[in-house]
């Protein structure tokens, strides 16, 4: 099939099933001439880099209603936006975010480049964010590649050469399938097929504007792709961290380091992680209480974080206390809250 004809049928089904997502202009309104906010789509799209869809709608909200424009977020506090972000995980996301947003308000009038070249140029944009930026926001026929994108054009094409290592065979598949015509329209419906017909593990082949084409369902494999490469299993790392509250009811809570593992994200003060719990010294001197231990998976390794709990008024050789009113539990990554809702109860809190 040429390829105008693949994109027209994705395209018709696109305009007849396309998701509803608050940042999308769907693709009746585009028709109709409606543009859609820059900043919006680069918002999103780096929301949905290693997150769902359903997890990004909630932050997505909270975020553009609280800073409605790259002016409004360029000059928000470095902490609040943090703590906005918290449960997001990828936290570098957070940082080159406001990096990002300080330049193009700061530096660009407020406006975002319109090609890919332009948007690479932006800390904190890569690859994926400038092809998806300036496909879906300014309509260059550039190809946004995903996992969804890699998995049906495995698929289509029917391709055995296992993950990570087709990506660059998947990436020039999507490229030359990509339009001249509605590109962003085309980025987006290639991600809503991966997302809803096209899925892991049970494909509705039967329903899939792109049957016919589909070189892995004439033979009968469309389920077993894309192969993967197996991965290595992760090592574990131990640490411990210190709770501590007041009686007054304030928390110890210190900034963490900014760069590394959720820099710049509120913590409990603690040990290094390592695969012995490494030396170091507790916040304060204190009759410390066992919490049990939480268990938490990063990209690399599984942590296990042995909890100390104490109530004390010392004076902490790290971190300050929140008092009771400022602290927000949603304002801590998932592995400290997972600690907090380990410890208030023991603690009094
Ligand atoms: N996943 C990431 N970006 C997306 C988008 N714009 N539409 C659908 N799924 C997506």
């Amino acid at each position: 099939m040429r390829d105008a004809a693949l994109s027209d049928d994705l395209l018709a089904w696109y305009d007849a099933h396309a998701r509803e997502m608050p940042w999308r202009v769907g693709p009746a309104a585009r028709a109709a001439g409606t543009r859609p906010d820059p900043y919006r789509v680069w918002l999103s799209e780096v929301m949905l880099q290693q997150t769902t869809v359903a997890a990004v709608g909630a932050y997505f909200r909270r975020f553009t209603a609280l800073w409605p424009d790259v002016h409004a977020l360029a000059g928000a506090e470095d902490a609040q936006v943090m703590g906005e972000w918290a449960g997001l995980g990828y936290y570098a996301r957070a940082r080159n975010l406001l990096k990002c947003a300080r330049t193009v308000s700061r530096e660009l009038d407020g406006r975002f480049p319109d090609t890919r070249e332009g948007l690479l140029r932006l800390p904190g944009v890569g690859p994926y964010t400038a092809s998806a930026v300036a496909a879906i926001a300014f309509d260059r026929a550039e190809a946004v590649v995903d996992g969804n994108v890699e998995r049906v054009m495995a698929r289509l094409h029917d391709v055995r050469d296992p993950l990570p290592g087709a990506k660059p065979r998947l990436a020039a598949l999507a490229a030359g399938h990509t339009p001249a015509r509605r590109p962003g329209d085309y980025a987006q419906a290639v991600m809503d097929l991966g997302a809803t017909i096209c899925t892991p593990r049970r494909p509705a082949c039967g329903i899939c504007p792109w049957m016919g084409p589909c070189a892995a369902r004439a033979e009968g494999v469309a389920a077993e792709l894309p192969r993967k490469a197996p991965k290595r299993a992760k090592p574990v790392r131990h640490g411990v961290a210190y709770l501590v509250r007041r009686p007054d009811g304030a928390w110890l809570l210190e900034t963490r380091a900014p760069r590394g593992l959720l820099g710049g994200m509120q913590g409990w003060p603690g040990s290094d992680w390592a695969e012995v719990v490494p030396d170091h010294a507790p916040p304060l001197e204190a009759a410390w209480q066992d919490l049990g231990e939480v268990r938490h998976t990063f990209t690399h390794f599984h942590l296990r974080l042995s909890l100390r709990g104490a109530v004390s008024q010392a004076a902490p050789a790290r971190g300050r206390f929140v008092p009771a009113e400022a602290f927000r539990p949603s304002d801590l990554p998932t592995l400290m809250r997972k600690a907090y809702d380990l410890a208030r109860g023991p603690l009094g809190g």
